[in-house]
């Protein structure tokens, strides 16, 4: 860890939203002996960390949460102008959800700004951690001029090891233009660890887009190999591994399956594809990634149906999983929804199951039903199909599955089960990339 001397004003940190990345920000900013304060609009989040809980499903952030509140390193702001008292830096976390053009919606950004310019102190640093549009900081800074230095600090954490990825950074990017609020900001997280890039602000919006979208288009290129395996007879395991093996390369996001959801590369892969048509761009290779992922879920209901002989109509469909990825329970983009539906939509009886999300998902699912308990799931189901890789379902015993469903089917989406094992349970098993495996054959009876 480096050393680093935090001068006293900065010392007091306000961070304005309570959703994945302020709540995990705040909560790490806190345990580093900062004094931080949280202002927070919406009642239920608010509610939940006045009682010592957090507004998400993350791991370790409960009793992060409740040990920096207990220790008085973190509170709830009852406003901004609160949460900015003899703050010398504010943090900006707000959401920047997709517009129905699929750019970001950056209201929730200007009036954090906005309300942050009216109450802080001159001064004070914004840093915006939300991910926003190149050119946004610097048009926030021009609107708030030299009072408030503006600086983008953009966050790289993944959802279900938030925590971790917080105090394990690859690298700490600071952009702005004025030279002293940089290295504050820098001074903030730089005990934290991580290579520094100081750069302009735009390319500090630019490696946050960028790294995401790279990353989508790896996924997105991985799964159409994928489909060649299928077609031609390969397998996408021995292809990802061995292309991975190349340090050009590199085997991380190769894992074919359902692709990506969650609140970041759909958003972000679309609102870059925007970003880039309002300059008179056409990145196609945005606009492939986005269809490839979408294509991705049809194909996967389409090789459900063809399993099961043609059609799915009347059909009982167990599905374990239903958020974006494990360890959360966040349902945003979720393939397990799309994937639902399409299989509802062609009449399929669909069952489902998970860990964490269940509750989230019942107002989006209401045709569907939800259960808790996985081996209720999958009793009397035709097929079993594994949308979320949990590790509830990888250690499910398969032999009682085998044993309660009504058929023989269980296609996995990520390519996460054995599926040799499978077979000799009697099973028929579907992934991606990956040949199908049946179950051999029953002996012939031998001969008198
Ligand atoms: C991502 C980025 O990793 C993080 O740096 C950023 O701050 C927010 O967006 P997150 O959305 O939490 O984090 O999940 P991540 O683990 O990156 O996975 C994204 C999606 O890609 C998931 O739906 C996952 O299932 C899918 N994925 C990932 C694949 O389909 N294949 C892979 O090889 C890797």
């Amino acid at each position: 860890m480096a050393s680093v001397t935090v001068p006293d004003r900065d010392r007091a940190v306000c961070v304005v939203g309570a959703g994945y990345v302020g709540i995990v920000t705040a909560a790490g900013l806190a345990s580093l002996g900062r004094d931080v304060r949280i202002v927070e609009i919406d009642a239920a989040r608010w509610a939940a960390i006045a009682a010592g809980r957090a507004p998400i499903h993350e791991p370790g952030l409960d009793a992060a949460l409740a040990e920096q509140l207990r220790a008085g390193r973190l509170r709830l702001a009852t406003d901004l102008a609160d949460g900015l008292r003899g703050a010398g830096i504010a943090v900006v976390a707000v959401g920047t959800p997709p517009t129905a053009e699929g750019d970001a919606d950056l209201a929730h950004v200007r009036t954090a700004v906005a309300g942050i310019a009216v109450a802080a102190e001159p001064g004070t640093v914004v840093v915006i951690k939300s991910t926003v549009p190149p050119g946004t900081v610097a048009a926030l800074a021009r609107s708030i001029g030299p009072r408030l230095p503006v600086v983008m600090c953009p966050e790289f954490l993944r959802e279900g090891s938030a925590l971790h990825d917080l105090h394990h950074p690859a690298r700490l990017v600071v952009g702005g233009d004025d030279p002293d609020s940089l290295g504050r900001v820098a001074g903030l997280f730089a005990e934290l660890g991580g290579e520094l890039i100081v750069t302009d602000a735009t390319s500090a919006e630019l490696i946050k887009y960028g790294t995401n979208a790279f990353l989508a288009l790896k996924i997105s290129f991985i799964n159409e190999i994928a489909e060649l395996c299928e077609l031609t007879g390969g397998n996408v395991d021995a292809v990802a591994h061995g292309m991975g093996l190349d340090p050009r390369v590199g085997r991380a996001f190769l894992n074919a399956g359902l692709g990506f959801g969650g609140s970041c590369f759909p958003k972000d892969v679309r609102a870059l594809e925007a970003t880039a048509g309002y300059h008179g761009q056409s990145f196609w290779m945005l606009k492939a990634a986005i269809e490839v992922n979408a294509q991705q879920r049809r194909r996967f209901v389409n090789k459900i149906r063809l399993a099961l002989g043609g059609s799915v109509s009347g059909r009982r469909i167990a599905v374990l999983g239903l958020a974006f990825k494990p360890g959360t329970d966040d349902l945003r983009q979720a393939p397990a929804l799309d994937i639902i539906r399409h299989l509802e939509d062609q009449h399929a009886q669909v069952v489902a199951t998970d860990p964490a999300a269940l509750e989230r998902a019942r107002p989006l699912l209401p045709a569907t039903e939800l259960v808790a308990d996985a081996m209720a799931c999958v009793a009397g189901a035709d097929a079993v199909v594994l949308v979320t890789e949990w590790d509830e379902f990888r250690s499910l015993d398969w032999a009682r599955v085998a044993e309660s469903m009504a058929g023989n089917l269980v296609v996995d989406g990520r390519n996460c089960l054995d599926g040799e094992r499978l077979a000799a349970l009697g099973l028929r098993y579907r992934s991606v990339g990956r040949p199908p495996i049946d179950p051999l054959p029953l002996p012939l009876a031998a001969e008198a």
